[in-house]
């Protein structure tokens, strides 16, 4: 467990990047990712000027030790504390590569990590954030692993994306005791794979028939009668790929009712989806993807940011870089 200062009277700015996917081989000098990269990710810090950056998974490759080694690298250049989890493709290598990635990660001077128990997956662990010796937000940050395999009633295997296992739920669970116990009464969940209850939100919360397919190039933010009733000022952002949440129930949205202190949930994996919907009654977001490396839409790319006051987070937006005058360079 990690314990960040705030000061009295001033917000605590978290910024999280998301899917940054850079590999080696984009990462020679003026390579155009890498140019966006660094213009998306230096731009947002020097207008949030966050106190903590996150990262919220698939940082690069499994196997690709020279992208993660460079990535944290740059983002311990900032000289604040920033904090990943772990991505599906940052795990897909099995278990090895993912423990050599998290010593990278030690490694680094400003970096946050703890890998935690080896029954959990690879870091998890917590960061709480105090104001005059009491805390006032805490951050769960986990590992959804890669792929989730299971049979269904007929006996045949299917394979799905990855999600939290049970192990999780209950060192989730003692965790939050030991923060309610301390007083802890608002708290994120930060993870790189959105959890089944991200299919239920999206279900209740837009309307059915709107064609993402065609909407490619109109909407950022949102999309005029998107919403369904009671749901105008309790959601926004767009669904331009279907979710990619492990399709079996996984029981963590009750994980987090019953819990009591999360508020919102911050993740990443899909990369042209930025809603956030509240549903529940908690905050489920896609941050921003940060860069063009693998698949991405230039005018969702940035990063996505959480205020925190004395009450815990009281805002989350996201923070557009706009990159195209580096696009129209490209020949
Ligand atoms: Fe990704």
């Amino acid at each position: 467990m990690f314990t960040l200062q705030k000061t009295a009277g001033e917000d605590f700015r978290i910024l999280n990047f998301s899917d940054t996917h850079m590999k080696k081989s984009e990462l020679a000098e003026g390579h155009l990712f890498r140019t966006i990269f660094e213009r998306t990710v230096s731009e947002a810090v020097a207008r949030v000027r966050p106190h903590l950056i996150t990262v919220s998974g698939d940082i690069s490759w499994s196997g690709d030790d020279a992208a993660h080694a460079w990535l944290a690298d740059y983002f311990d250049s900032f000289g604040i504390p920033w904090a990943p989890v772990m991505g599906n493709h940052d795990n897909q290598c099995g278990e090895a590569f993912a423990d050599n990635i998290a010593d990278i990660f030690l490694a680094a001077k400003h970096c946050l990590f703890e890998k935690g128990d080896a029954a959990l997956g690879c870091g998890n662990y917590v960061i709480v954030i105090e104001e005059n010796g009491q805390p006032v937000e805490a951050l769960f940050m986990m590992d959804s692993h890669n792929r989730y395999t299971y049979t269904d009633e007929n006996g045949v295997s299917h394979n799905t994306w990855g999600r939290l296992n049970e192990a999780q739920k209950v060192w989730y669970a003692e965790q939050n005791a030991v923060l309610r116990a301390r007083g802890c009464s608002d708290t994120t969940l930060i993870m790189h794979m959105p959890m089944y209850g991200y299919f239920e939100a999206a279900a209740a919360a837009y309307r059915p028939g709107i064609d993402w397919a065609n909407l490619q190039y109109e909407c950022q933010t949102d999309y005029p009668a998107a919403w369904r009733d009671g749901y105008d000022s309790r959601a926004n952002g767009v669904q331009y790929e279907g979710i990619g949440a492990c399709c079996v129930e996984d029981g963590v949205m009750d994980m987090l009712v019953d819990g009591g202190t999360t508020k919102h949930v911050l993740v990443g994996h899909d990369h042209i989806n930025n809603f956030c919907i509240s549903y529940r009654g908690i905050n489920l977001c896609f941050s921003l993807k940060a860069g063009p490396s693998a698949y991405w839409r230039p005018f969702l790319n940035g990063g996505t940011v959480l205020t925190v006051t004395e009450r815990g987070v009281a805002d989350v937006h996201h923070e557009y870089v706009n990159c195209d005058d580096l696009l129209n360079t490209w020949t």
